[in-house]
């Protein structure tokens, strides 16, 4: 998507340094700024501290971060030690295992000598694929827009409401939560967003800050203002991103996706959910017992990042000192509370029949082991 009037991906492959560029997301929304990995450890570095975030993208990362370590050593043990150590960066999103298990099982039948090319072969591939895959969920979630259309009153938006950043941000582009909103806004359907600001590390802003570079009119509201909203009518579908999606469609998402879930249910708000296919973990079924649940440092609840008066990007405390933070990064909302995920194969409900039917032939493989 385009940063003043620029089109940007949120990592890219820099032929000339032989690195990996990243837009670095812990300086946005207030700084623009962009980094480059050159070894396989400052990936590592960068998926862990959220430098790039967001499932798909940290599964992109961490194919360019293989394809950097192959070109220094391509051994069977350093593919072995580059998929532990790359894995160990963040629990949640399958998409990390996705890609390294796509990189492992690619790389390892080919000769040493041949696998530095075929591995960033392999994550250009994997790039293009994200964004192929978020602009057909955009396409499907358009569809789901337009119906809601007709029903609203001439001046009146379509209203969204959106938790985290799903956006192009946390993608290589487009995003999964916002691709329908882009596509709708550029099909001229008016739409107002409701971006959660998520903390503790709102990512809202985040969205915010890609709504705003498109032109789509929103609202920052904080995290406990969804379901006031829906009890008045204001919400017409809420449409969130997922880290990781069972086969029986259970979605783990950011923390506080079960909590809006949970509000558009008792408001009859269609509650939606962007899912691109590498998302769907097939060797799980139960998304409560089984996906583990991040938990990240206590100091992320008890400061924040915010712009100064004076123009500085600074850390402040917003809870007392010696107060002790807690930090589950994500939750689980059960399929039974999903009105339908929107894949790039199209909408199913969230169900095991639903998702086999998008995906046949790898509902026929679920809960073996890869
Ligand atoms: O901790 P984060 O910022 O990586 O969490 C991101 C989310 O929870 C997103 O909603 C999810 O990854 C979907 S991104 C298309």
């Amino acid at each position: 998507m385009k940063v003043d009037g620029r089109h940007y991906r949120s990592l890219w492959w820099d032929n000339d340094t032989g690195a990996l560029r990243i837009i670095d997301q812990r300086w946005l929304p207030h700084d623009f700024r962009i980094a480059e990995l050159r070894t396989m450890d400052e990936c590592a570095v960068a998926i862990r501290d959220m430098w790039v975030r967001g499932a798909p993208l940290i599964g992109a990362t961490a194919a360019y971060a293989v394809a950097i370590r192959m070109a220094a050593d391509p051994s069977d043990e350093a593919l072995s030690a580059a998929w532990r150590v790359l894995h160990a960066t963040r629990p949640t999103a399958i998409n990390l295992r996705w890609a390294l298990d796509r990189c492992r099982d690619t790389l390892r039948p080919l000769p040493a000598g041949a696998r530095a090319e075929a591995a960033l072969e392999l994550a250009h591939e994997i790039a293009d694929e994200d964004v192929e895959i978020n602009r057909r969920i955009g396409e499907h979630g358009l569809a789901l827009i337009r119906e809601l259309a007709p029903h609203k009153r001439a001046d009146e938006p379509v209203r969204l409401l959106t938790h985290c950043n799903a956006g192009w941000l946390a993608t290589v582009d487009w995003g999964t939560a916002t691709s329908p909103m882009f596509q709708a806004h550029d099909a001229g359907v008016p739409l107002h967003v409701w971006v959660d600001e998520t903390r503790p590390r709102n990512q809202g802003a985040l969205t915010a800050w890609e709504l705003r570079s498109h032109g789509i009119a929103h609202s920052y509201i904080v995290d406990n203002a969804g379901g006031h909203l829906m009890q008045h009518g204001l919400v017409d579908m809420v449409i969130v991103g997922t880290d990781r999606t069972t086969r029986r469609g259970d979605v783990c998402n950011k923390i506080g996706t079960y909590l809006k879930a949970l509000a558009a249910r008792d408001n009859a708000v269609p509650f939606y959910v962007a899912l691109p296919s590498p998302t769907i973990d097939w060797a799980v079924e139960d998304g409560l017992a089984e996906i583990p649940i991040e938990e990240r440092a206590p100091r992320e609840t008890t400061h924040v990042l915010g712009r100064t008066r004076g123009g500085g990007i600074e850390h402040v405390q917003v809870a007392p000192e010696g107060t002790e933070g807690g930090n589950p990064a994500f939750d689980v909302t059960p399929n039974h509370l999903v009105t339908g995920l929107i894949t790039d194969r199209g909408v199913c409900d969230a169900s095991a029949e639903g998702l086999a039917a998008l995906f046949p032939e790898r509902a026929s493989h679920a809960g073996s082991t890869p």
